[in-house]
């Protein structure tokens, strides 16, 4: 396969330079990487980091992830550095000792305790719950009429259910959409980011102790009382598991739900073949994670001197993957620049792989799932009304505004 007609000179490119993502995806230089430095050594701008390896090829990505002994996420924690304000405090030590932060065997322990609240049979029995969610979303929508839709749906849909799952009162799910934008905004300054760190942590540890007084049948309930070795967790460890939920299960989900439309509003021929099979539905949601891949990054860091693809990693180098990357390897999809809701096979990376697996997959494709469903059901066609506006992030892909237009029913058979 030939490569792109732009080319980077590579030498300088520097992966963490979050406006480098703010036109999009740089896919042109992910291929250009994978085919002319898949081990890329990325310098990093700041003085005290020591730069890190940039893996981009599917294979690498798995071999990594299914290697904890090798490659850690304890070790230096799993992004690829902390904003300087942070160091050595409460909120690092949160971030780094919760359990996408750990490695084996304490990492299987903690996930053991929650994943069954997270199991395909735990999240089957919530459709009914996340349909009625959905549709009260999709009723304030005015057909014909202009909406905001990031903050009008996708990020509701994700914020109400976490509030449910985790014991939260719906009337708070503006706190958590606020903390998460504040700490995801990677051109925010550290010192907000502090304040937004230090304000969820102190909602955590009310709620948390107010389960301990009247425990309900929520994930905090169960994480505020649960006993490991005869002792509660202690207070880190539950800051580090609401942070880590409120983070996960949050944008990535908005950002997958807003990717998904945009990504059918630019292939209208896709958006009819749904709606004219909504079996389909399934297969797109894989296909729609896939194309956004909302999880640009996560690391890794060596345990000791190892080799990828000839290249020697020193013990202690920071080893960084590349989701969206992966997820368009030639050598592991057939047409990836294609955007193809009946793809299957369709073994992308969106969700990771190995230790680490996301726990919200079975619950976030339910979301993505019944929402497309429901939206493609009422709505012939939606189209732009504006230019969408992305996060400046080289951690999360998504967009912090997307005004659409939602058309009316134009015949009998346009009707829901
Ligand atoms: C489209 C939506 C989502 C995407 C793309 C996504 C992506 C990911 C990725 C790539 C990882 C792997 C981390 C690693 O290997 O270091 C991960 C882990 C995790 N995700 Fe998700 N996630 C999504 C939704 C959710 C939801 C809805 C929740 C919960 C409410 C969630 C909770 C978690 C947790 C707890 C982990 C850590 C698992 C562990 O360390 O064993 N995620 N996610």
């Amino acid at each position: 396969m030939a490569l792109p007609a732009r080319r980077y000179p590579l030498e300088g490119i520097n992966l963490k330079d979050p406006l480098l993502f703010e036109q999009g995806m740089p896919h042109a230089l992910f291929r250009q990487l994978r085919y002319e430095a898949p081990v890329y050594w990325n310098e990093e701008p700041e003085e005290d980091e020591p730069g890190f390896w940039a893996l981009t090829k599917y294979d690498d990505i798995v071999a990594v992830s299914k290697n904890p002994q090798l490659f850690s996420s304890a070790m230096g924690g799993h992004q690829i550095s902390y904003p300087p304000g942070l160091e050595f405090n409460r909120a690092t030590a949160a971030i780094v000792g919760n359990m996408i932060g750990m490695d084996p065997p304490e990492h299987n322990a903690y996930r053991r305790l929650v994943s069954p609240s997270f199991s395909a049979g735990a999240v089957r029995k919530m459709e009914p719950t996340v349909r009625e969610m959905v549709t009260r979303i999709l009723e304030r929508l005015v057909p014909g009429a202009e909406c905001e839709f990031i903050s009008e749906v996708a990020a509701e849909l994700p914020l109400v259910v976490l509030c449910e799952l985790l014991g939260v009162p719906q009337e708070d799910r503006r706190l958590l959409f606020g903390w998460t934008e504040r700490l995801t905004d990677f051109v925010n300054t550290p010192e907000d980011q502090v304040a937004a760190f230090a304000e969820l942590f102190a909602y955590g540890q009310a709620l948390a102790e107010r389960r301990r007084r009247e425990p309900a049948g929520d994930l905090m309930s169960l994480m505020a009382n649960v006993e490991m070795d005869g002792q509660r967790i202690d207070q880190q460890l539950l800051d580090g598991f609401f942070l880590l939920l409120v983070i996960a299960g949050n944008e990535t989900t908005r950002n997958t739900i807003s990717g998904g439309l945009l990504a059918l509003i630019e292939h209208p021929d896709q958006y009819q073949l749904l709606r004219e099979q909504p079996a389909l539905i399934p297969t797109a949601v894989e296909e729609m994670l896939r194309w956004v891949t909302p999880v640009i990054h996560f690391r890794r860091t060596a345990t000791t001197d190892a080799e990828i693809r000839g290249q020697t990693i020193r013990r202690g180098d920071k080893v960084v993957m590349w989701y969206p990357s992966a997820n368009r390897d030639e050598d592991m999809f057939e047409r990836p620049d294609v955007f193809d809701v009946r793809r299957k096979p369709n073994e992308h990376l969106a969700f990771g792989e190995g230790q680490h697996f996301c726990l919200g997959a079975w619950l976030a494709r339910l979301e993505l799932r019944v929402m497309f469903e429901e939206l493609l059901r009422r709505q012939p066609r939606i189209e732009l009304a504006g230019r969408p506006r992305r996060i400046r992030s080289y951690f999360l892909s998504g967009f912090t505004s997307m005004p659409v237009r939602l058309a009316p029913p134009q015949t009998a058979a346009e009707r829901p």
